[in-house]
């Protein structure tokens, strides 16, 4: 039997969500919002096309005919129209629904959802290098005054509790601009054994090598982080030149000692960068606090910002050495390029990504102070999850975080066994439900993050796991 690949759709599931008696057919409303928004944009570009004296009679009566299309699209929508199509913004590009026609569980979307503010911001600065409009000298990103680049650089130190802040174009970069300043070939890295990959491909940018900390019940702990340190000493008679530990790691979403390391670290006098890809933004995080010399996180993970987006806070002592400036001549010109940061290229986040990352950054603020209420629901749903007889929770528990490993070998997975469309039937339950984010096809081991669910999200995704159950003949238990 055919198994369902990407772009081929669960056969009927869409036929039999609507069978469930929906009050609304999000999806169909969605393709009209979106013709709707699209059609506004086309009024827009009106505007482009025109001279700065004003409209011709001809563009004013395009301006008319636009408008009334806007005005007909949102008034279909007002009144429920069911069956809007699909349409293509241009060839083969679908418009993304996911986030409004359904639950998105996906393990590494959830806290890089745009914010209202950032979307808005995303239309008025889409444009190439819409922020550089006054960029005057030093001509630099992080100088820019108009919109408050330098501002929310500022401000940004401050929230992550180090000395100096950039903005970087992912987690990735942040690591890469501080192993690339401190190791050299041969040098070696100690990492967490829940490192994730682009740590390691940073350090063997580098030519450096990595050594990871293995785990207990998958957690690394400051013990075990000195215990490898005293490994590379012994093997190569010097001490590493860099620690790298998640805070959360990215398979299991547990916390690890990182207060514990970073003490470590402190007594061999070696730098310690805290991987913050799955904290900062979601819950309050502070560098010095923590003990980090180097603190990155990720935009686009955990800051409500668009792709590729990150941040890297440095404390002063390191930031001559991480935020060095050319020094390079041209020797046929003789240029030179001022202030430009080596590591950052001399700019990096431009346009869209930065202006998200801005236009976010009030919510994101506010929303750490949330985080023990996320946590909640994390919890709230894992508790439920485990009625299903056989769910097991891999990750640790209580939960710290609402990102979960969860293991349904001995459950979900026992219908896959059985089932004409094998895993795929809980994707497609779970679909005709309105979830989207699980593993397509998977029932054994997968993730999911409810991370900004409202309450009656993680109370409806908690009973379709339940009905699911139910429907199979899987035991549930009060
Ligand atoms: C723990 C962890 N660190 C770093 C990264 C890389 O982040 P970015 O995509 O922002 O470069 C990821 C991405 O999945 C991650 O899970």
């Amino acid at each position: 039997m055919r198994s369902t690949h990407e772009g081929r759709k669960p056969y009927n599931v869409e036929v039999k969500a609507f069978q469930r008696g929906y009050t609304m057919d999000k999806p169909s409303q969605m393709y009209l919002l979106y013709d709707a928004l699209f059609a506004l944009e086309d009024v827009r570009e009106l505007y482009r096309k025109s001279l700065p004296t004003g409209f011709t009679e001809k563009e004013k009566a395009e301006l008319t005919e636009r408008v009334q299309k806007v005005r007909t699209l949102l008034e279909t929508l007002e009144s429920g129209d069911k069956s809007y199509p699909m349409k293509y913004i241009t060839d083969k590009l679908e418009p993304r629904i996911r986030e409004e026609a359904f639950i998105n569980i996906q393990p590494i979307q959830a806290a890089g959802r745009l914010t209202p503010e950032a979307r808005k911001a995303l239309i008025a600065y889409g444009d190439g290098y819409s922020v550089c409009d006054q960029c005057l000298s030093p001509f630099r990103l992080d100088k820019i005054t108009k919109p408050p680049v330098q501002e929310f650089h500022q401000e940004l130190a401050e929230f992550l509790g180090m000395d100096v802040a950039r903005v970087v174009p992912g987690a990735r970069r942040g690591f890469q601009a501080v192993v690339s300043s401190l190791v050299e070939k041969g040098d070696y890295v100690v990492l967490s054994s829940f490192a994730h990959y682009t740590e390691f491909l940073a350090v063997e940018q580098a030519g450096g090598k990595a050594k990871e900390i293995p785990s207990v019940n998958n957690v690394v702990t400051g013990e075990a982080c000195a215990q490898k340190i005293e490994e590379v000493k012994k093997e190569t008679g010097v001490l590493p030149k860099l620690i790298m530990v998640d805070h959360f790691d990215y398979t299991y979403g547990n916390e690890h000692e990182v207060r514990g390391i970073a003490q470590r670290a402190r007594e061999y006098n070696v730098p310690f960068l805290l991987n913050g890809a799955y904290s900062v933004g979601v819950m309050p995080v502070n560098g010095k606090e923590i003990g980090a010399d180097f603190i990155v996180g990720s935009g686009h993970k955990s800051m409500a910002s668009a792709a590729p987006s990150g941040v890297l806070g440095v404390k002063s002592e390191w930031a001559d050495k991480i935020f060095r400036t050319t020094k390079v001549t041209g020797d046929v010109t003789g240029r030179t390029f001022g202030i430009k940061e080596v590591e950052m290229l001399g700019c990096t986040l431009m346009g869209a990504t930065l202006i998200t990352m801005m236009a976010s950054f009030p919510t994101v603020k506010e929303r750490v102070r949330h985080w023990e209420e996320e946590v909640k629901k994390s919890n709230y749903v894992t508790t439920q999850f485990k009625r299903v007889q056989g769910s097991a929770i891999l990750s640790e528990e209580p939960r710290k975080h609402t990102l979960t490993h969860v293991d349904t070998t001995e459950s979900f997975d026992t219908v896959a066994k059985i089932h004409k469309r094998k895993g795929y039937y809980f994707s497609d339950e779970l679909k005709e439900r309105g979830i989207l984010g699980q593993f397509a096809g998977a029932t054994r081991r997968w993730k999911l993050n409810v991370y900004g669910l409202t309450w009656e999200q993680i109370k409806y995704l908690s009973e379709a796991f339940i009905e699911i159950a139910e429907k199979y003949g899987l035991p549930v238990t009060g």
